[in-house]
């Protein structure tokens, strides 16, 4: 074989190998995001902000706490870089109304149970017994600051 054919023919194959592994990857996650989903058309709040990877690392809980499977069991085995379904992809209902206060499928209902339910125990734990006050955000406005005027 020709030599300069069968270099390009070698950087192609590993130029396809990266492209591969590349689509392979997984989603890019922040480290630090604002929790804003697109879906919501208007907001009433200024969107909470979720450091991901410290609340995965440096607070030690597990990807499955999360993020779970279509039946709410939480996912074994995850690890950074993999790719996870967003949650509004399940919790699909975008209206919070007096009919549906419990509803856990609403999107908004799932994030805050996760979010303060497990915030709630760390602050019991911590101290107070209501739960609402100690080192993690248990009140609106901590989580969503006050819109500036
Ligand atoms: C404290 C809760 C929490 C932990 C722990 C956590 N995540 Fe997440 N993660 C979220 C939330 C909330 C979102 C935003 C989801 C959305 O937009 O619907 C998210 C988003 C993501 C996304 C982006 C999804 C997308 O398509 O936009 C990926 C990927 C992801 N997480 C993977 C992981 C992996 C892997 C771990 C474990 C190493 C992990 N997460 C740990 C709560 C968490
Ligand atoms: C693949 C679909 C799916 C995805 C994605 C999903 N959920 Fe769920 N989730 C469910 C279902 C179904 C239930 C109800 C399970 C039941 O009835 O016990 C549920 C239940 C819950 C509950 C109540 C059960 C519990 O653990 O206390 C919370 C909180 C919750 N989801 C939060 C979230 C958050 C936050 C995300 C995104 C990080 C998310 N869910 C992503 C399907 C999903
Ligand atoms: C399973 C437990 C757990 C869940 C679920 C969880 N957190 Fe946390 N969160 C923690 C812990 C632990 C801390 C650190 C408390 C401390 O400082 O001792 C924390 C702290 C925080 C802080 C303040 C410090 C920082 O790192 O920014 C914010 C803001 C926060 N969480 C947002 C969120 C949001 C938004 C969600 C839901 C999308 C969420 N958390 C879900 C356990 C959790
Ligand atoms: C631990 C952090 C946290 C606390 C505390 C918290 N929220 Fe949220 N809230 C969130 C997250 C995360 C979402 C999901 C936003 C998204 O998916 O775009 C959300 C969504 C919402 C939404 C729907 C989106 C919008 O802006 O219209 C409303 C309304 C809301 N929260 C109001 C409140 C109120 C009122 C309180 C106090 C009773 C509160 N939240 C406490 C984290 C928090």
């Amino acid at each position: 074989m020709n030599k300069k054919l069968l270099i390009f023919l070698m950087a192609t194959g590993v130029a396809l190998a990266f492209l591969a592994t590349g689509l392979q990857a997984g989603t890019d996650v922040a480290d630090t995001f604002k929790v804003e989903s697109k879906e919501y058309k208007s907001r009433k709040k200024v969107p909470a902000t979720l450091s991901h990877k410290k609340h995965a690392e440096e607070y030690g809980i597990s990807c499955g706490d999360c993020h779970h499977d279509k039946d709410g069991k939480p996912i074994a085995g995850l690890k950074m870089g993999d790719d996870v379904q967003r949650c509004v992809e399940c919790h699909t209902k975008l209206k919070k109304s007096k009919d549906n206060k419990k509803d856990i499928m609403v999107l908004e209902n799932a994030m805050h149970r996760n979010c303060i339910d497990c915030h709630k125990e760390i602050n019991i734990k911590a101290g107070d017994p209501k739960g609402r006050k100690g080192p993690a955000p248990a009140s609106c406005t901590k989580c969503h600051p006050k819109k500036k005027k």
